[in-house]
């Protein structure tokens, strides 16, 4: 079966007829083809496919298209500005070597987007906590750590 859902997707309003049983981030990838969004374990334990849906990170792989029915989507391609300059967390990982295969990389800056537009001061212990759902194959942690907590020093971040 298939439903029309309309949804705002980065900033667009858009409407799409969806299966029911697809996931988003199906949905995302194979049909409209913004692969900046990474599925790894396609279970829900690795946190590669996260995306921003109403201000919360989820997992994009268990959740269902249809689902995002009149919510307000984000994924990895909306974070850099129209002239294309990168989002200030997408700078810090760059700066700071957050990003080594880059596999894990739009999952762990949509984590911490959705952590720092509700808590632009998070210390730490938050930061760790918001991305103890995402898994670097890389065991880049420690530069990624650093990449999240320097954006509070670079100002801006909802820019
Ligand atoms: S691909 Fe979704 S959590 Fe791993
Ligand atoms: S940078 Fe390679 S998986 Fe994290």
């Amino acid at each position: 079966m298939a439903t029309n859902i309309s949804f705002i997707l980065n900033g667009d309003e858009i409407s799409y007829e969806v299966k029911d049983h697809w996931t988003l981030s199906h949905l995302l990838r194979e049909e409209m083809g913004l692969i900046g969004t990474k599925e790894g374990c396609g279970n829900g334990e690795c946190g590669a496919c996260t995306v921003i849906v109403d201000k919360l990170a989820v997992n994009s792989c268990l959740y269902l298209a249809i689902e995002v029915e009149g919510k307000i989507v984000e994924t990895i391609e909306g974070l850099a500005s129209t002239s294309g300059a990168l989002h200030p967390i997408q700078q810090s990982f760059v700066k700071n070597g957050g990003i080594q295969c880059g596999f894990c990389s739009p999952g762990m800056i949509m984590s911490s987007k959705a952590l720092l537009d509700k808590n632009p001061d998070a210390n730490h212990e938050e930061i760790k906590h918001a991305l103890a759902g995402n898994i670097c194959r890389c065991t880049g942690y420690v530069q990624i750590l650093e990449s999240v907590e320097a954006v509070k020093n670079m100002g801006g971040q909802n820019e």
